[in-house]
């Protein structure tokens, strides 16, 4: 299809941009013109600065939530040295050299970032031109981002390719592209931190280059970065500040995170192959006869008939939306997987409704494409057509009449099964790109993005008072704006769980911070141990599944002996106990752009040790986690940011920066709370309460929690909480009005308050 679809490159034509030759200046910057190119430089008002070649524009865009912020007024274009322009604006200055060299620099002029004058590849027959850009960063600069990664956070030197893609089996750390690539580098150095976002959706490659000290008298390797695009536009984003601001400015400019609904924050247990509603009755009973939290059932692809998207197997699940009420007033919701590909069967409705909307993509010739998926041969909805979201958001109707609460986006990279070659669509499909029309090489990265919007479009206009509850397999830059996502099929085995975490951090630090993995691992069958150290790791994450694949073992925690149901229990009642948490940490996500799960360097960048470390991660500003990777392990070393730690398990406190080495026995991984820390929980009662940890001596603390059990629409306030010493006592403090410390009902701050970490005698 592609041979006859896509015309052969032949000949190329490379080419730079050329001297510079003049300048336009306009709002927030203006062009700079070469012999053989033009450079447009933006600064918003957000402080988001824009360049982009050839002329383009910020839009259009799939990442952009409502196209590009305001022109800044005040940032002007100004002759530099040597021929060259800058702009001079707040938060960083953008210097252009009179080739084409784009650095940009802190305010105080040290340089983030320095791109070399780009070159392009142009068919001397016409078509799309590829692009290299290649960029400098400090020698101890650490890169992080490019969407949901195996082997990270950090990325070490390597090649990184930008194209979304199913690997076909469970994947380990060693295996990429996966599911969710994007163009969003989060580069961390001494000098300062900055995202650069190339927003481009075409297929591209990466190659990361980490720099190197000069030890002595040696001198430093800069650390480089080369981007290499197939096509499209040559532009790109960048925000400069800390890590917050830089996420912050990030969520302003794609989109505030969608608010899951509070039970979604509690636990899932989804499996591929239930087999019925009697099954999952008795998963259910299992889970309430022996006292365990569960929030959700997630019913895989065999609930349909015959694996068709949008029915269900009246043999296997006769009564659905009965046994949904039924669920619901057990507290447990169900969520239903959602595949883009719809049978190419003439009389199954989705596909007669979807011709008739002329919904599938074509090739070149007009003919429908068509790909094999679970239900055989299927048809492709192109969502990167309005019409075509419209239709299938429709489609949403019959799942909440069955009775379903959440959405599970799967497949939709989008994957047709293929003997060799790429398991995709051909590159030569035809989409509508809201009305520009391309093909997929430029729709392929965002027809997961594309799929979303049109589910959470659709339950919106649905169930217009209930926030969408959707997480989706594949994505791009701006998928949070309408759910989050899931780690995909994790290899079980070590290093698949420590995958996860590395999966996890990468998409919060890309924008998209509601996302866990397959607890347990998606194939085969995990030792109880590491099923048990999976659980433990999976309770501090976001999305908390328990999930396996059709032939895999079981999953639920009381399959593996009873100590790993005890410990498990235990890991589900402290996830249960920290659900305002969680709820607060989902509010600010929204209002702030920063991931509930954060690297341990967010509050110090600077800090390089805490650069490198990769097993550890902040949950909020309160909570250190310390999952345990190892098998046989009972004890860890963790590398503590600076400040008081108390262990929460024991009460002992740590003074960081430092390395310590924590008790990490099979019933719990090591947990710390950061002196000072204020954060809501769930008291016995089911009411919030507040854990507040003793400051250091000397020392405030504080803490912000946002109240909100529901999954309606309302905007709760957002409260702040201090914990200072007065008199040799812990005072909790809210708008400025005092509570008694130490598990007293606290009448003025409206909550019981408990606090912990003070030395006995000193109570
Ligand atoms: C692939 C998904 O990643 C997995 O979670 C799911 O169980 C299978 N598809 C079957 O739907």
């Amino acid at each position: 299809m592609d041979a006859a679809g896509l015309a052969p490159r032949g000949v190329e034509r490379a080419r730079v941009p050329g001297p510079v030759t003049g300048v336009e200046p306009g709002p927030g910057g203006g062009v700079v013109r070469f012999a053989r190119s033009e450079l447009r430089v933006r600064v918003t008002t957000g402080g988001a600065v824009f360049w982009g070649w050839d002329g383009a524009e910020p839009d259009p865009s799939y990442a952009l939530v409502s196209g590009s912020p305001e022109a800044d007024p005040r940032a002007v274009l100004e002759p530099d040295k040597e021929g060259g322009w800058r702009v001079v604006s707040e938060r960083a200055t953008v210097v252009v050299s009179r080739h084409g060299a784009v650095e940009l620099r802190t305010p105080g002029g040290l340089m983030l970032r320095r791109d070399l004058p780009p070159r392009w590849w142009e068919p001397v027959g016409g078509g799309a031109a590829r692009w290299l850009q290649r960029s400098q960063v400090a020698a101890d600069a650490r890169f992080f981002g490019l969407g949901g990664r195996a082997q990270g956070p950090r990325l070490r030197t390597g090649t990184y390719r930008l194209w979304n893609t199913d690997p076909g089996g469970s994947f380990g750390p060693g295996d990429g592209p996966l599911y969710i690539t994007m163009p969003v580098q989060l580069v961390v150095a001494d000098v300062g931190s900055h995202l650069v976002f190339h927003d481009n959706t075409w297929d591209g490659t990466v190659v990361v280059r980490e720099g190197e000290e000069g030890a002595g008298s040696g001198h430093d390797r800069a650390g480089s970065c080369e981007v290499r695009m197939d096509g499209g536009p040559l532009r790109c984003w960048v925000m400069v500040g800390t890590p917050a601001r830089v996420l912050h400015t990030w969520a302003s400019l794609t989109g505030p995170p969608a608010l899951p609904p509070a039970w979604a924050l509690g636990h899932h247990h989804a499996r591929w192959g239930f087999g019925g509603e009697q099954e999952v009755r008795r998963i259910v009973a299992g889970y309430r006869e022996r006292g365990l939290p569960l929030d959700a059932v997630h019913l895989d692809i065999d609930h349909y008939e015959e694996h068709q998207v949008f029915t269900v197997d009246k043999e296997t699940y006769p009564h659905l939306p009965q046994l949904a009420d039924e669920l619901l007033k057990d507290g447990v919701r169900l969520v239903s997987i959602v595949d883009p590909a719809v049978k190419a069967e003439p009389g199954n409705e989705v596909y007669d409704s979807g011709r008739a909307t002329d919904a599938f993509v074509r090739d070149a010739s007009g003919r429908t494409v068509h790909g094999v998926v679970w239900p055989g041969r299927a048809v492709y909805p192109d969502f990167t057509d309005a019409r075509v979201r419209t239709w299938w958001g429709g489609l949403y109707k019959e799942r909440l009449a069955q009775g379903f609460a959440g959405f599970w986006h799967d497949m939709n990279e989008p994957v047709s099964f293929a003997a060799f070659g790429e398991p995709t669509l051909p590159r030569s499909a035809r989409h509508a790109l809201e009305g520009r029309g391309g093909d997929h090489r430029e729709a392929h990265n965002v027809y997961g993005l594309a799929m979303a919007r049109a589910g959470y479009e659709g339950l919106r206009e649905l169930h217009p008072q209930e926030r969408p509850f959707l997480f989706s397999r594949s994505g791009w830059a701006g998928m949070q704006r309408y759910g989050g996502t899931w780690s995909g099929d994790v290899a079980t085995g070590w290093p698949g769980l420590r995958a996860s975490l590395s999966l996890v951090l990468g998409l919060g630090l890309c924008g998209v911070p509601y996302s866990g993995p397959d607890v347990g691992g998606f194939d085969g069958s995990p030792s109880p141990e590491l099923y048990l150290r999976w659980f433990q790791l999976g309770s501090y994450l976001p999305l908390f599944r328990t999930h396996a694949a059709l032939r895999a073992g079981r999953r639920e925690p009381w399959e593996f002996g009873p100590d790993v149901l005890e410990h498990a229990r235990v890991a589900l009642v402290e996830r249960r106990r920290l659900l305002p948490y969680f709820v607060t940490l989902a509010h600010l996500a929204r209002r702030t752009g920063t991931p509930y799960v954060r690297p341990l360097w967010w509050g110090c960048p600077e800090d390089r040790a805490l650069r490198d470390c990769e097993d550890a991660f902040l949950l909020g500003d309160c909570l250190l986690v310390a999952p345990v990777f190892e098998p046989g392990a009972v004890r860890r070393t963790v590398r503590l940011p600076p400040g008081r730690w108390y262990d929460t398990a024991t009460g002992q406190a740590y003074e960081g920066p430092a390395r310590v080495l924590l008790e990490a026995p099979l019933s719990r991984i090591p947990v710390l709370a950061r002196a000072g820390a204020v954060l809501p929980v769930r008291g016995a009662d089911g009411g919030i309460e507040l854990e507040v940890w003793a400051p250091a001596p000397g020392r405030t603390g504080g803490g912000l929690v946002v109240r909100d059990a529901g999954d309606g629409w309302e905007q709760p306030e957002i409260e702040r909480f201090t914990a200072r010493w007065i008199g040799g006592r812990v005072v909790v403090e809210r708008d400025g009005r005092a509570a008694e410390d130490a598990g007293e009902a606290a009448g003025e701050v409206g909550l019981r308050v408990t606090v912990r970490g003070i030395p006995q005698g000193q109570m």
